[in-house]
């Protein structure tokens, strides 16, 4: 079975055709970073047109390099929501196309649904390290969903069988992140930079908050620590000041990404125990965290699965794999599909929820 997958949520236009749900046959990207960079943040405006230049280019991209043509696909798969509305139209309207003038079967995923899926998806290896040429052996999981627009902690009990324990109640992890990084005139996405530079500074100099970690849950919170980072910046004598000391700079961000990993790994830790889990998937784009990564990897008695990098920042890889168990289910969309700014994840499939349509 091959999917296509077409991913265009936010600022990357994305396709990739997966086999069996498993094995990444290719995987394409067109980052808009560039685009975005001198605004600090992304446009909506311009990440619409640009998914609409890049669109075809990379859906062929995909096919040539999975080495396929669309005679031999057997459904096209696409990001539903949530994301921004302009930008998943480009993607939904395509694929509906797609599926209409060839007559091939509809999927909608919803984005963190992909995410959470992604440990199961590879090249050679999926992220706990089988062999994508042969079906999981599916254990239940926590999943740690982390990116620029969701913090969530999930419950996987099985392919697409989600129950979210917690989520962020203000800001997401990476949007924390990023705008952290541009209070101290880091560049945009401020993530990777804070991670590298964390890595030279001392995480003990700035005594940040840890929101939540003591409270009952598992929801989270990042508003507060962006806040109190902030305020540390202007004790500091504000961003032109931290910008000049390299020292300074350094010892901000590992501070900050210090509290960041306490507040994730706590939360992660809880729910392994409260649910008796060994085994935890870290997904998304801030799951690339160099920090966290080396944190993670020293639990023990756990089973940590990160997904190549390639597939925790947004791509349409995890979106043709979580389509296979939609496709077995025969759960297929059809031309009335319509793009969902907000979508919850919820499980199983036929029961997800639209929250609001932009
Ligand atoms: O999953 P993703 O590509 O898009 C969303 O669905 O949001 O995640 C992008 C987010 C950005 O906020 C970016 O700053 C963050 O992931 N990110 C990181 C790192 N790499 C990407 N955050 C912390 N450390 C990193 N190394
Ligand atoms: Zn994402």
């Amino acid at each position: 079975m091959l999917i296509l997958g077409i991913e265009s949520s936010c600022d990357e236009t994305a396709a990739s055709v997966v086999e069996n749900g498993r094995r990444v046959r290719s995987n394409r990207i067109a980052s808009q970073v560039p685009l975005h960079q001198r605004y600090g943040g992304v446009v909506p405006e311009i990440a619409s047109r640009a998914h609409l230049e890049q669109i075809v280019p990379i859906v062929e991209g995909a096919l040539g390099e999975a080495g396929v043509s669309l005679v031999e696909i057997d459904a096209v798969a696409v990001t539903r929501g949530p994301g921004l509305i302009g930008c998943l139209l480009v993607g939904v309207e395509y694929a509906k196309a797609l599926a209409a003038t060839r007559g091939l079967p509809l999927i909608a995923v919803q984005h963190v649904a992909g995410h959470l899926y992604s440990p199961s998806i590879g090249r050679e290896k999926d992220a706990w390290g089988q062999d994508v040429r042969r079906s999981a052996d599916f254990e239940p999981y926590i999943g740690l969903a982390i990116s620029g627009g969701h913090s969530s902690l999930v419950l996987v009990r099985g392919p697409l069988q989600y129950e979210t324990l917690g989520e962020t109640l203000d800001d997401a992890v990476g949007e924390a992140y990023d705008k952290i990084a541009k209070l101290i005139g880091l560049g945009y996405p401020g993530g990777p930079q804070v991670d590298e530079w964390a890595a030279r500074g001392d995480s003990g100099a700035f005594h940040l908050p840890r929101p939540l970690l003591k409270k009952a849950g598992y929801d989270f919170s990042f508003s507060g620590l962006k806040t109190a980072f902030a305020r540390e910046v202007e004790k500091l004598g504000g961003r032109e000041y931290v910008e000049r000391n390299e020292r300074l700079t350094a010892d901000l961000c590992a501070s900050f990404q210090a509290a960041c990993i306490d507040v994730l790994l706590g939360r992660a830790k809880k729910a392994l125990k409260d649910y008796d889990l060994k085994r935890l998937a870290v997904v998304g784009g801030v799951a690339c965290n160099k920090g966290l990564r080396e944190a993670l990897a020293r639990l023990r008695d756990v089973d940590v699965a990160f997904p190549e990098p390639e597939f925790c920042t947004d791509n349409a890889a995890m979106i043709a794999g979580a389509a296979a168990p939609i496709f077995q289910a025969r759960e297929f969309s059809d031309i009335s599909l319509s793009a969902t700014a907000q979508l919850e994840l919820a499980a199983p499939p036929q029961s997800w929820q639209v929250v609001a349509t932009t």
